[in-house]
C-alpha cells in the first residue's frame, strides 16, 4: 500500500548532497536503483534526475517498522527518506558524485511500489531499441537520456537568453497552416468546418517569419516544431524542432555573425570552445574537394579531378563518361594499397549503392608497379601522369569514379566517409564547423523535367548571376548558407527575395504560372506590395544540435518521445485508426490499402 507524503517536504535532490551537508537532517525522494539487505543493515542506492545517494537503514535508526519497509524495497520503488547526512562508514565510491557520503535513515515512506521493469534502468543500456521505445517512460529514467534532455533544456535557455540580449522577439506562429514549400510532403489536418479542406502542419515557419519582417518585428526567433512527412534517418524525424530566426535590414554577414556567437555560447555548455570566425567554403569548392555539400572536414582524403589527364586515355569507361559531359575523379586512400581484393569489392558494391556503374582502382606496389582494374587499358605514360596527379606513392590505393558530376561527387563523397569510418579516421572529440555558401539557386529535377529551388523559392539569387535566371537557370548561385558540423547539416538559411519582380522571375524559372504562384503564395506576394524590408534568416535543427553536443549518433537519443522509421510511436502506437463517426464528421472516407493499391512501407520493419 502506497503511503502519503503528507507532512514531508523534499529538501534537495539526491546527488545535490555534498560533504557540506554532513550533520544535517535531509529528506530525499526518488527511485530505488538497487537495495542490498546485509542482515541487520540495508543499503539502498536512491536515484533521481540528479544522480544517486546511498541510504543506510538500521533498526536502531529507523525503528522496527521502518526497517521492515526498507527490507522489502525493490528496484524502482518510489520512496521518501528522512535521515542524517554522514561521512561514509564504508569505502568511498570514486565513481559516484556523492561517493564520500551517505544518508542514515530515520524515517522511510514507500510512496509507490514497482513491478520488475522489463529492462534494467542503467547507463549504456544494452536493451534493444524496440523495447526501450515501447517503455520510453522507463527508458527516460536512464541517466544518459536524462543528461541529454537536461542539456536540451539548458540549450533552449541559452538560445532564449542570447537572442533576447541581441534584440530578438520570440513570436509563435500557428501549427494549422497553408502548406509551406520546403520540399517534403505535408502532414495534413482535415477541417471539420470546411469539409474537403485541409490545413498543413508547418514544415517550417518560413513564410510566416518573412511576413513578420513585413510587419516590422525586425528580429524574430522561435523554437518551433516542424513536421515533414519524409523518410526517417538517424538525423531525421517526421516531427522535429527548429531554432528559427529572421532578421530585417541585414545581409548574410550579419546573420552569420550573430549565429557564430550563438554557437559559441551553446557549445560552451559542453566545454567546447568554438574558435571564431568559422571557416567558410563555397558549394562548388565543397563539391570539388569533398564530393558533398555538407563535408566532414575532420579528415583529408580529398577528391582530385583527373578529367583532363585521362580524357584521351585508352580506358573507354573514363573517356566515355567524359564524352557524355561527365568527369573522372578519384580519391587516394593513403597506405591502403595492400587492401585485399574482397575488401575492394565491398567498396565497389558500396559505390554502386550511390549510383556508380563501377569503381576503378589502382594500387601502387612497393616496387612501383601497379595492381589495377584498368591499367591494362592505359599506356605507362598515362598511368604515371594519373598516379602523379593523385599524389600516389607506393602503398597507396587510388579509387576512381567516372560519370556525370552529380554521380561522381555522390559516390566519392560517400566513399570518402565510408573509408574514414572503416579506417577510424574520425576524431570523435573534434567539432569541425563550416559555413557552406553560394549554393546553386536551382537544381534540375529530371523526373519533373523542370528546375526546383535548392533551398526554397524565396532565396535571393546572387546579384552578379541575376542575368542568367532566364537564360541559364542552373548557373545562378544563391545567397544561401548552411552551417555544417562534422558532416552534418546543422542549419541553413538565406537572404530572401524582397522584390516582387525578382520573385516573379524566380517563379517563372520554377515553372509556376502567375496564377499558380498566387494560388499558393498570394498572401506573401500581396504583402510584398506594402513595403518590405530586406531580410534574411536561418534555422537550426535543434535535435541535431543537441545530438552533436551530446555526442549521440541518432536524434532519437535527444528527443523525449521520438518516432521510429515507419513514423510510428512504439509506445502510444500512433498513428491509429479512429472511430467511423469521427471520420464522418470530417467528411472523410478511407480507401483501404488494397483498393488504393498502394502500401508505401511495404510492411518494412522499423529499424
Ligand atoms: P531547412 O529545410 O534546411 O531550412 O531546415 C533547417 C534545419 O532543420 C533541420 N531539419 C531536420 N531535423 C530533423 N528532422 C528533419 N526531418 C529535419 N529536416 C530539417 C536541419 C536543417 O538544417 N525555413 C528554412 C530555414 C531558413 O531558410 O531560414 C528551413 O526550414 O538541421
Ligand atoms: P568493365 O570494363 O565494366 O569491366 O570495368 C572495368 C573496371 O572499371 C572495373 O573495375 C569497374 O568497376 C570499373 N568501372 C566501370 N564503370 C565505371 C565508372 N563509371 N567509373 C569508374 N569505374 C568504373
Amino acid at each position: 500500500m502506497a503511503e502519503s507524503m503528507r507532512g514531508l517536504k523534499r529538501t534537495c535532490r539526491c546527488a545535490e548532497l555534498t560533504t557540506e551537508h554532513i550533520g544535517q537532517t535531509v529528506t530525499v525522494m526518488g527511485w530505488v536503483q538497487k537495495s542490498r539487505n546485509k542482515g541487520g543493515i540495508v543499503f539502498v542506492d536512491l536515484r533521481d534526475r540528479s544522480g544517486i545517494i546511498q541510504l543506510i537503514f538500521e533498526e536502531s535508526g529507523v525503528g522496527a517498522e521502518g526497517f521492515g519497509k526498507a527490507a522489502k524495497l525493490r528496484s524502482e520503488f518510489v520512496v521518501a527518506v528522512t535521515g542524517e547526512v554522514c561521512r561514509r562508514s564504508g569505502a568511498v565510491n570514486e565513481n559516484l558524485k556523492t561517493g564520500e557520503i551517505e544518508v542514515v535513515a530515520k524515517e522511510i515512506r514507500i510512496l509507490s511500489e514497482s513491478e520488475t521493469p522489463p529492462f534494467p534502468i542503467e547507463e549504456n543500456s544494452k536493451t534493444k531499441d524496440e523495447l526501450r521505445l515501447k517503455y520510453r517512460y522507463l527508458d527516460l529514467r536512464r541517466p544518459d537520456l536524462q543528461r541529454n534532455l537536461m542539456l536540451r533544456s539548458q540549450a533552449a535557455a541559452v538560445v532564449r537568453q542570447f537572442l533576447a540580449e541581441e534584440g530578438f522577439l520570440e513570436i509563435e506562429t500557428p501549427f494549422l497552416n497553408k502548406s509551406t514549400p520546403e520540399g517534403a510532403r505535408d502532414y495534413l489536418v482535415p477541417s471539420r468546418v470546411h469539409p474537403g479542406s485541409f490545413y498543413a502542419l508547418p514544415q517550417s515557419p518560413q513564410l510566416l517569419k518573412q511576413l513578420l519582417m513585413c510587419s516590422g518585428y525586425d528580429r524574430y526567433y522561435q523554437i518551433a516544431r516542424c513536421f515533414r512527412d519524409e523518410d526517417l534517418r538517424a538525423d531525421r524525424q517526421p516531427e522535429f524542432t527548429q531554432i528559427d530566426m529572421e532578421l530585417s535590414f541585414v545581409d548574410e554577414e550579419d546573420v552569420m555573425d550573430v549565429n557564430e556567437r550563438l554557437l559559441k555560447k551553446l557549445f560552451a555548455l559542453v566545454g567546447v570552445d568554438v574558435a571564431l570566425p568559422l571557416p567558410r567554403i563555397t558549394w562548388q569548392e565543397a563539391m570539388d574537394r569533398f564530393g558533398s555539400d555538407k563535408p566532414d572536414t575532420r579528415f583529408g582524403m580529398e577528391l582530385s579531378d583527373v578529367t583532363d589527364i585521362v580524357k584521351n586515355c585508352g580506358f573507354g569507361v573514363f573517356t566515355g563518361a567524359i564524352e557524355n559531359g561527365g568527369s573522372v575523379r578519384g580519391i587516394n586512400a593513403k597506405g591502403q594499397g595492400a587492401m585485399p581484393r574482397k575488401k575492394i569489392d565491398k567498396l565497389v558494391d558500396f559505390a554502386k549503392t550511390y549510383g556508380a556503374k563501377g569503381l576503378a582502382y589502382l594500387s601502387v606496389n612497393e616496387d612501383g608497379t601497379y595492381k589495377s582494374s584498368f591499367a591494362k587499358f592505359m599506356s605507362d605514360e598515362e598511368l604515371a601522369a594519373l598516379v602523379g596527379a593523385m599524389g600516389g606513392e607506393p602503398g597507396d590505393l587510388l579509387l576512381f569514379a567516372a560519370d556525370k558530376n552529380k554521380v561522381v561527387w555522390d559516390v566519392l563523397g560517400n566513399l570518402r566517409l565510408e573509408l574514414a569510418r572503416n579506417l577510424e579516421l574520425l576524431d570523435n572529440n573534434g567539432y569541425n564547423f563550416l559555413w557552406v555558401t553560394e549554393f546553386p539557386l536551382l537544381e534540375y529535377n529530371e523526373e519533373l523535367g523542370r528546375y526546383q529551388a535548392m533551398h526554397h523559392p524565396f532565396t535571393m539569387p546572387m546579384e552578379e548571376d541575376l542575368a542568367y535566371l532566364e537564360t541559364e537557370p542552373g548557373r545562378v548561385r544563391a545567397r544561401a548558407y548552411d552551417i555544417v558540423v562534422n558532416g552534418i547539416e546543422l542549419g541553413g538559411g538565406s537572404v530572401r527575395i524582397h522584390q516582387n519582380d525578382i520573385q516573379e522571375k524566380m517563379f517563372e524559372a520554377l515553372g509556376f504560372t502567375k496564377e499558380s504562384a498566387y494560388a499558393q503564395f498570394g498572401f506573401l506576394l500581396e504583402a510584398f506590395k506594402y513595403g518590405v524590408p530586406p531580410h534574411a534568416g536561418l534555422a537550426y535543427g535543434m535535435d541535431r544540435l543537441i545530438m552533436l553536443m551530446a555526442k549521440e549518433d541518432n536524434i532519437r537519443e535527444v528527443i523525449a518521445f521520438p518516432k521510429v522509421k515507419d513514423a510510428s510511436c512504439l509506445m502510444t502506437e500512433a498513428p491509429s485508426e479512429v472511430e467511423l463517426s469521427q471520420l464522418e464528421e470530417l467528411g472523410i472516407a478511407v480507401v483501404s490499402e488494397k483498393e488504393s493499391g498502394e502500401q508505401e512501407n511495404g510492411g518494412e520493419k522499423w529499424l
